[in-house]
Parts: structure tokens; sequence; C-alpha cells
């Protein structure tokens, strides 16, 4: 499964890059916001230091607009994934920037037909969000389970993006089920590495060498 990461803090993505953690980035509105920085500013550097796809999402709300924004956000560099919303209009500008060979993300995807939609309209990536549908009392996992059985009964390509991770098992059930790609803020995929008999053991092993005396360095 591949990891890419849910922010535009620059220093974070650097961080995490430098662990190999990072095969993409995805962005959104509140994330730029979040940031404090220029859209077109702080993609490029990201661009800089990531070579994986790196989602920049349109705010237009019709295709004509979008299809322009969208082409301009992909003028930042070749690794750009458009972003668009799942909306009609944000499908035909998925149709017509998948036909120029850009990738797109289709975002805020709340059903299998939904996704299946974004599917035959070209989209590289659809982007499920487990979290929200959890924080109305739905299944975000089983959504994901249902894309994956529909993209593979009939050899969709769209890669499945598993977005608004929460927490450390949801990225563990999203690799059962078998998403193509998750994105998870950078707190997230730290807490992955935490156990508590990692934390026990360690604590252990400490106390029984002070008792050594010994010292390697
Ligand atoms: C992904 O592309 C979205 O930007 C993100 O995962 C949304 O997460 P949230 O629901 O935690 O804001």
């Amino acid at each position: 499964m591949k990891f890419f990461v849910d922010t535009a803090d620059v220093e974070a993505i650097a961080e995490l890059n430098d662990l190999g953690m990072v095969d993409g980035v995805t962005t959104n509105p509140s994330l730029i916001l979040k940031s404090g920085r220029d859209i077109i500013e702080v993609t490029r550097e990201i661009c800089s230091i990531v070579s994986g796809p790196v989602s920049a999402e349109v705010v237009a709300l019709n295709a004509e607009d979008m299809i322009a924004e969208g082409r301009k956000l992909a003028e930042i560099a070749p690794n750009i994934a458009v972003k668009v919303p799942l909306t009609w209009d944000g499908l035909k500008t998925c149709k017509v920037l998948s036909g120029e060979g850009k990738m797109v993300n289709v975002t805020l995807c709340f059903s299998a037909n939904q996704a299946l939609l974004a599917a035959k309209a070209g989209a590289t990536f659809i982007s499920p969000f487990i979290g929200r549908l959890d924080d109305i009392n739905l299944d975000g996992l089983e959504l994901i389970g249902d894309i994956r059985q529909v993209y593979d009964n009939y050899g969709f390509e769209t890669q499945i993006l598993a977005a608004s991770i929460r927490t450390a098992n949801h990225v563990t059930q999203c690799a059962l089920i078998g998403a193509d790609v998750m994105t998870a803020p950078p707190s997230v995929i730290k807490a992955m590495a935490s156990h508590v008999l990692t934390d026990k053991g360690l604590d252990q092993f400490m106390k029984d060498w002070a008792k050594t005396g010994q010292k390697i360095l």
C-alpha cells in the first residue's frame, strides 16, 4: 500500500520523506489555510521534495472554471494530481483533464456509486473519506471494501486512495481490505510506530542494561 501524507506542512513532509514513508501528498483548501501559505508557492515546494503524486485541489464549482484551475495547478510540476470534488461538474472536469493525460484525484467520495462514476470518468485516484463517515455513525471502512469489490469486479484501474484517516487502526484495516493508497496526517503515520508492549519491553531492557554496568560506546 502506498503512503500519502495528508498535509501542506513542508517540514513534516520532508521529515517523513527522508524516512522513505512518503509516496505522495494530498492537500485540500483547509490544509492550505492551516499552512498559512500561498497555494501555488507551497505546492511547488512540496513537489520539489516529493517525486510521487501531489494532489492540489480546485476551488471553482463549475466545470469550465474547474478545468482552467486544474490546468493552472498542473503547470506547477509534472507530478501534480488535480483534485476535484465528486460533483457532476467535478466528473466533467475529471473526464477532460484525464483525457489530457493529467492525473486526477476525485475527492469527497462517500458512496460506491460515486466511486463507480469517478472510475468511468477516468479518475487516477478516488478518495473515499473514512473518518467523516464514521463521524456520522456510518462505516467508512465498509465503503472501502465495497469500492474494492466493485472495482475488482470490472477491472477498473482507478486507485482507491483511502482518505480522512484518523487512526492507526484505519490504516491496518485499509491495508487488509486492499486499498491501493492511504493518506493520513503525519501524526497518524507516526502513531503507527507505537505499541504499549514495545514501550514496556524497552523499559525492562533499559533497567536490566543499567544493572550490567556495561557501555557499548
Ligand atoms: C484527503 O484527501 C483529505 O484531504 C483528507 O483526508 C480529509 O481528512 P479529514 O476528514 O480528517 O479532514
